[in-house]
Formats: C-alpha cells, structure tokens, sequence
C-alpha cells in the first residue's frame, strides 16, 4: 500500500502482536476503538482512519444503509453503531436520512463520535436546489453538521451544486465536501473550475470491478476511493466465489471479510450493508490478518473489468 493511503495504526507490530481473535473482543466490547493501546498479546481491532486531504480523519470501514429504512432500518443502524461503526453511508434518494437520525439517537452515541456522509440527489442539483436539499437532509438526519457530503451522480449542474457546497463547508456546515460516481474527466472538469479538491470519490469497488486507472487518478489527486456495493450484493457468486475461499481458509476468514481486507489494503474506504447483526461484527473483524502479495495478485486477477450493476448505469 502506498504510504499516502496507508491507514494510521497499521503497523506491522500490530499484526505481529496478535494472538487472541478480534471477533471476541468486538463481540465482548463493541467499541474496537478501546483497543487503540492494547497491551501486548492483544489485537489492535480498531477500525484504522484514513486523512482527507483537507486533513479531516474519517473510518475506512463504514455501514452503508442503502434499504435499510423505517424503524426496523433505524433499529440496524442503532445495533451497527453498537457493534463499533462509526462511519454511517446515507443519501437523500435512499429515503431513510430520517431511519438514520432516529438509528443514532437511539444508539445513544455522542454526534462527534460519529462520522455521517449524505448525498445530494440529481433531482435536486444547481445552486439554489443543492442549498435546500442540504438543509432538508440535515433536519431529516437531526443533525447540525454533515461529516461528508457527496453529489450522488454527475448529472445536472454539478458545478453550481458544487458551488453551494464550498459554501457550506467554509461556513463550517459540513466538514469534507466530494464526489461519487465521477469518471476522471468528469472530475478533472469540476477542479479545473472550482476552489475546494474533493475529497472523495465513491465508487462502485469490489474483486470483479476495481477500478484500477480510476484508483491511480485518484491517487495522484490526493482523493480517496471509497467503494460502494465491496461485496457487489453478493452478485456472481462473491461469497461463495473459491478462489477467494481458499484465501479466506490459510486466515480462517471468510469470503466478506477477505474482500473488505482487499479493498482496505489497497487504501480504498468501504461500506458494506448487511441486516444481520453476526454479519456487522464479522464485517468489522478484518483488522487481525493480513492478505501477502500473492493473495492481493490473485484477487487482482478476479477482476471483470465491468459493472455489476447495469441497471445502475
Ligand atoms: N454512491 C452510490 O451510487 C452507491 C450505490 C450503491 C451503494 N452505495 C452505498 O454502498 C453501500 C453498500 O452497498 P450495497 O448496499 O449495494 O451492497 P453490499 O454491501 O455490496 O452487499 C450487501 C449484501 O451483502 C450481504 N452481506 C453483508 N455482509 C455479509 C456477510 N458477512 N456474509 C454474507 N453476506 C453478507 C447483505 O445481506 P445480509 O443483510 O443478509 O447480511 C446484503 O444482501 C450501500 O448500502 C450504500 O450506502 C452507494
């Protein structure tokens, strides 16, 4: 991994001092940031921060939250934000900004503890319609602040939603401002003609779509990739899929976990979604293991080079 992108607390003493399973300790204690100074013989299982490049820190493991609506939704996110996440993924057109805010307050967790990315929608791109779309998002959130807000799709007038959005991160309303969904010339356009970087762009990521000339210009332009749908919703067999099985077996790791361990080695934030609380804490217990260089080749050569989201595009 490249040391720009390399996580913080990711050394390989961490790894060499680990013994007992992360899982127990999530599991146990469901806050993995209480291990940031284990002593040794204890795993560091904390989720590790990446730093935009405006210098704010966010999780690179987070709870995406598409379909996860109404109470039942707000109960997930609650027991999510139990199990240790603290980045929580949300957008206006997932219709549930109001399951998030209700998830939250239910969780009982302090707001700074937290990491809260929406997404303005295309309907309401351009200036003025950005403005109040933030505003209706941050009451339906019962927040004051967004962490991360993120044009959903470059459609519309991207660049006068832009425009509202520098103001609001220089009014302080919201902490890192960026894309999701930009190609690099769709990107290269929007710097050319405005006066914040991005500072994410979130991308559909997993083994058989990486995305890899849009991860090195991203790279080079001090942006991070973010991956949207990292097990691609279990499409073409991803959890049952042998070649990563059998990499999962030497780390007794499964399928989910060796791919969000890919993505995180490749200094790329993920979100997975799941319903199931044993799958939240399975998907947090990445961070005791490490994939060598044959592992990572060997999933570089899964991939197909395609959406699996044609419907999407
Ligand atoms: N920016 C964009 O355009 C965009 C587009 C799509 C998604 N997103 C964001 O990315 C997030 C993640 O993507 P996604 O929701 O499309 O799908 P995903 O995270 O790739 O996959 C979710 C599916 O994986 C299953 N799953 C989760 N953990 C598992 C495990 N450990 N073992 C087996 N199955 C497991 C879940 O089922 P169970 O519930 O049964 O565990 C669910 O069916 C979204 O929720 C959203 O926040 C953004």
């Amino acid at each position: 991994m490249k040391e720009k992108n390399r996580s913080e607390k990711m050394t390989r003493r961490n790894f060499l001092q680990t013994t007992a399973t992360a899982s127990a300790l999530v599991a146990g204690f469901g806050v993995p940031a209480l291990f940031g100074t284990a002593k040794k013989g204890f795993v560091d299982t904390s989720v590790r921060n990446v730093t935009l490049n405006n210098g704010i820190k966010m999780p690179i493991l987070g709870f995406g939250t598409l379909y996860l609506t109404g109470s039942e939704g707000a109960e997930k996110i609650s027991a999510a934000i139990n199990h240790g996440y603290r980045l929580i993924d949300t957008a206006t057109i997932y219709n549930n900004e109001d399951a998030v805010g209700e998830g939250i307050k239910r969780s009982g967790i302090e707001r700074e503890k937290l990491f809260v990315t929406s997404k303005v929608w295309v309907d309401d791109s351009g200036y003025e319609k950005t403005k109040i779309a933030f505003e209706t998002s941050l009451e339906k959130l019962g927040l004051d602040y967004l962490d991360l807000y993120l044009i959903h799709r470059p459609r519309g007038d991207v660049k006068g939603s832009w425009k509202a959005m520098e103001e609001l991160y220089r009014e302080k309303r919201i902490r890192a401002i960026g894309v999701s969904n930009f190609l690099p010339a769709q990107l290269n356009e929007l710097m050319a003609d405005s006066s914040v970087r991005p500072t994410v762009n979130q991308i559909e990521a997993h083994a058989f779509f990486q995305q890899p000339g849009d991860h090195d210009f991203l790279n080079r332009n001090d942006i991070h990739m973010e991956a949207w749908s990292p097990f691609a919703q279990g499409r073409n067999g991803m959890f049952t899929n042998e070649t990563i099985a059998e990499i999962g077996e030497k780390y007794n790791k499964t399928n989910a976990q060796v791919c969000l361990r890919w993505n995180y080695q490749r200094g790329v934030i993920t979100i997975p979604r799941t319903s199931r609380e044993a799958h939240m804490a399975e998907n947090l217990n990445i961070f005791d293991f490490e994939l060598d260089e044959s592992d990572m080749n060997t999933i570089a050569g899964l991939d197909l080079n395609t959406t699996q989201f044609p419907e999407w595009e």
